[in-house]
């Protein structure tokens, strides 16, 4: 088995983004570009991932971690330059080594994986993935001799008109043979439109010296996208929604109206589950069987069970088990953990709290704080205050409570198992289980009053 190595390039600023945020970082379906790519690439078995990293350097360490190996372009100074940078790290190297562009999110393992059969197949030193385009403005045209076999590309900025006409254009993923690929590099000038090293010369010295280089063209052309601006990130946004909701909907889940449902890429969902209209699923959410989410719900990295019905609702880094309604106008914050068959009902806000099975807080609540028991009933309106204006404090409410509407329940305090604490009670001491706490003024009732009020007019 050949060793395969891959480099990613990372490190220009992305000018035509208009941005303050780097180009590479720019969310596709809420994960930053190059994390797409670094992801497919992980599918392959690579023995060493570099990440050419420049503009934004450390942020773009931040996001990937230890998924990669990273190597420093302090200037730009063009893409044959950026490579160079690895060559500590892969220089010495014998195999195969992919460079992908950091900024072709769409790029899918399998293709990269046919690249490099090809490439050994054909016992070439290079091998570029080319696709066609009616438009090809900007990329660089693949020129062929007339014998179909692959000369050099050329920028477009450097090409002429005839040779702008070619549809066939560089993706910016390439296979190389590694010792060829870093010894050619070293041969690379910058005497062009830009004044830049490009990488996509290395194809022409190979070439001239002699060398097999090759081209292995993709059908599909969506995955080749390079997202220099803007409109490519909205296209590349449109695509990569397309493909992970037919995703879904071939593992059977019902997407209602799938050109209205945004799902991350690293979201699970159970079978038999129906997604409906205006429903952001976000980040590592996992959600069961059976489930019924939205319309117009927000969920982020949170783990839901089966059977559970989330509608018109916000939730956040939470856990939320089997059987339980939530909304419609609920907000569950982040550090919830929401058990088997509870009932969260409209505009209810569970934050940092704990709520056993089949609990209630049906309308109108917030929990914040709190560890609520099994088969609590919260009534209407009643909130824990939870906080001071420094401090929060823990509100326990045990198994079987029933606390009456509209009731404030003061941390730090517990209510005890099975105890009833009447509506409209403002409670600051703990309850005792199994007992009735009345906290509010005893009603008076002064009869005739309206009659002494007239007779004093
Ligand atoms: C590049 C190719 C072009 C190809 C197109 C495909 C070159 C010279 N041109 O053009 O043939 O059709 O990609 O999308 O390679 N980068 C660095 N350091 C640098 C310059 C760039 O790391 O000094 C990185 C960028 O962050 C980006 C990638 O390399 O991720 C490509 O650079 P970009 O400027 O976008 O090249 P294109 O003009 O799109
Ligand atoms: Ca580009």
């Amino acid at each position: 088995m050949t060793n395969i190595y891959a480099v990613i390039l990372a490190a220009g600023k992305g000018t035509r983004m208009k941005s303050k945020l780097y180009k590479v970082l720019h969310p596709v379906c809420g994960k930053p570009m190059v994390e797409h790519v670094i992801d497919q690439i992980s599918n392959l078995h690579t023995q060493k991932i570099v990440t050419i990293v420049g503009h934004g350097a450390e942020e773009v360490k931040g996001y990937l971690g230890d998924k990669s190996e990273f190597a420093l372009q302090a200037e730009q100074l063009g893409t044959a330059h950026a490579v160079r940078q690895a060559e500590d790290i892969l220089a010495k190297e014998d195999g195969c080594t992919l460079v992908v562009c950091g900024d072709t999110p769409l790029i899918k393992s399998e293709t990269m994986e046919a690249l490099v059969k090809y490439h050994q197949e054909q016992k070439a030193k290079a091998t570029i993935l080319t696709g066609y385009t009616e438009h090809p403005d900007g990329y660089g045209r693949i020129i062929r001799s007339q014998e179909g076999t692959v000369e050099r590309i050329v920028e477009h900025k450097d090409a002429s008109s005839d040779e702008r006409q070619v549809k066939e254009i560089n993706t910016g993923t390439y296979c190389f043979d590694n010792r060829a690929l870093f010894e050619t590099l070293k041969k690379v000038s910058n005497d062009n439109a830009q004044g830049e090293y490009y990488l996509p010369d290395v194809i022409e010295i190979l070439k001239d010296a002699g060398e097999k280089v090759t081209a292995y063209q993709t059908q599909d052309f969506d995955e080749t996208l390079g997202v220099n601006d803007r409109v490519a990130l909205s296209q590349a946004e449109k695509i990569m929604r397309e493909r992970i909701n037919i995703k879904h909907m071939r593992n059977g889940v019902t997407l209602i109206s799938p050109e209205n449902t945004y799902i991350g890429p690293d979201v699970t969902i159970g079978s038999d589950t129906v997604i409906h209209p205006g429903t952001v699923l976000s980040g590592h959410t996992v959600i069961g069987d059976d489930c019924q989410i939205g319309p117009n719900s927000e969920i982020k990295n949170c783990r839901i069970g089966d059977h559970t019905t989330i509608r018109q609702s916000v939730a956040s880094d939470s856990e939320i088990g089997c059987d339980v309604a939530i909304g419609p106008f609920a907000h569950i914050r982040p550090a919830s953990h929401i058990h088997d068959e509870v009932k969260v009902g409209n505009f209810v806000e569970i934050k940092k709290s704990v709520f056993g099975k089949g609990s209630k807080a049906s309308h109108l609540s917030y929990i914040g704080d709190a560890e609520v028991g099994s088969d609590v009933n919260i009534g209407c309106g009643s909130i824990t205050v939870n906080y001071d204006g420094k401090n929060k404090f823990l509100t326990k409410i045990e198994d079987g409570v029933f606390i009456g509407c509209n009731s404030n329940l003061v941390a730090p305090v517990t209510v005890g198992k099975g105890a009833y604490v009447a509506a409209g009670s403002t409670i600051t001491d703990d309850v005792p289980g199994e007992s009735l706490s009345i906290a509010r003024a005893r009603q008076v009732n002064k009869e005739n009053y309206v009659q002494k009020l007239n007779l004093n007019e």
